[in-house]
């Protein structure tokens, strides 16, 4: 098991519990690409299945994969009409032009190779079905990243990870993958949090949780403070309000 699937075992049952952000970024997704009820539609890296559970829900045929173990019992447990495998997207043990979409939501920028992922999604996909894959930002929500960013730097050097997952630029890579009419469109969610206590526990929820990890217990515990007092600050000039915006990279595979 790698660690970034590891990482999002050990997280599962918290996952997309304190906000919905996954959910919200999920049902925007599909507002892009309008599946059809009937539609065999295919979710790699489905997490909870913020994009599978509400995919299911519009009518498609939904086929979920996912590397962490508790991710796939979890999702499995809530929604069996979903058909949900454990399995590494690089490679998929799934027959040759069976889906009529593929989707991955905030996956794509986090697997070690993303160009086999794509072929491989490319290889299940039909001729003319769609690709849809979301990537965070651009934006920094209201500030807060930054405000992180900048306490995190104190603490870098002791860190045993990067701060943040590198950039990965995808239209170029579903182009070299083979996929054509490639295009790009921004969603966004917008979602006031209670309390700065909330906001953390969100925060801690999803994958910021290793760059937390990663800086041993007392230089994390010091991080959180500082990040607390932060998110009280901002609480009281306004509230705290989940205000993020992701890209979804589109295409298709050729017709023939
Ligand atoms: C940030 S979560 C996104 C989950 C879901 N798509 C969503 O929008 O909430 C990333 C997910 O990708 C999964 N993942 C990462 N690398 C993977 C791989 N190589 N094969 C299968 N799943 C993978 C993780 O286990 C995790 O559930």
């Amino acid at each position: 098991m790698t660690d970034t699937w590891a990482l999002f075992d050990r997280l599962a049952d918290g996952y997309d519990q304190v906000v919905p952000f996954f959910a919200e970024f999920g049902a925007r997704l599909l507002d892009v690409v309008q599946p059809h009820p009937g539609m065999r539609l295919l979710d790699v890296g489905s997490g909870r299945g913020a994009i599978a559970a509400a995919a299911a829900a519009r009518g498609c045929s939904v086929t979920a994969v996912d590397a962490a173990p508790r991710m796939v019992a979890l999702l499995a447990a809530a929604h069996p009409e979903i058909d949900v495998r454990l399995m590494d997207i690089h490679r998929l043990d799934l027959p040759d032009a069976t889906f009529d979409v593929a989707t991955a939501g905030f996956v794509i920028h986090l697997v070690a190779d993303p160009a086999r992922v794509l072929t491989e999604l490319r290889r299940v996909l039909r001729p003319g079905a769609t690709v849809a894959l979301t990537t965070p930002g651009p934006g920094d929500d209201r500030g807060r990243w930054q405000a992180f960013d900048a306490i995190w730097s104190d603490f870098a050097a002791r860190a045993t990870a990067r701060s943040r997952p590198a950039h990965l630029d995808v239209p170029p890579a579903l182009r070299a993958a083979g996929f054509v009419d490639v295009r790009t469109v921004g969603i966004a969610v917008h979602l006031p949090v209670s309390d700065p206590q909330t906001c953390w526990d969100f925060h801690m929820s999803h994958g910021f949780a290793a760059r937390v990890e990663a800086l041993g217990p007392s230089d994390a515990a010091a991080f959180k403070q500082r990040a607390l007092a932060e998110l009280t600050r901002m609480h009281r000039s306004g509230g705290i309000i989940v205000d993020s915006r992701a890209t979804v990279c589109l295409a298709k595979s050729p017709a023939s």
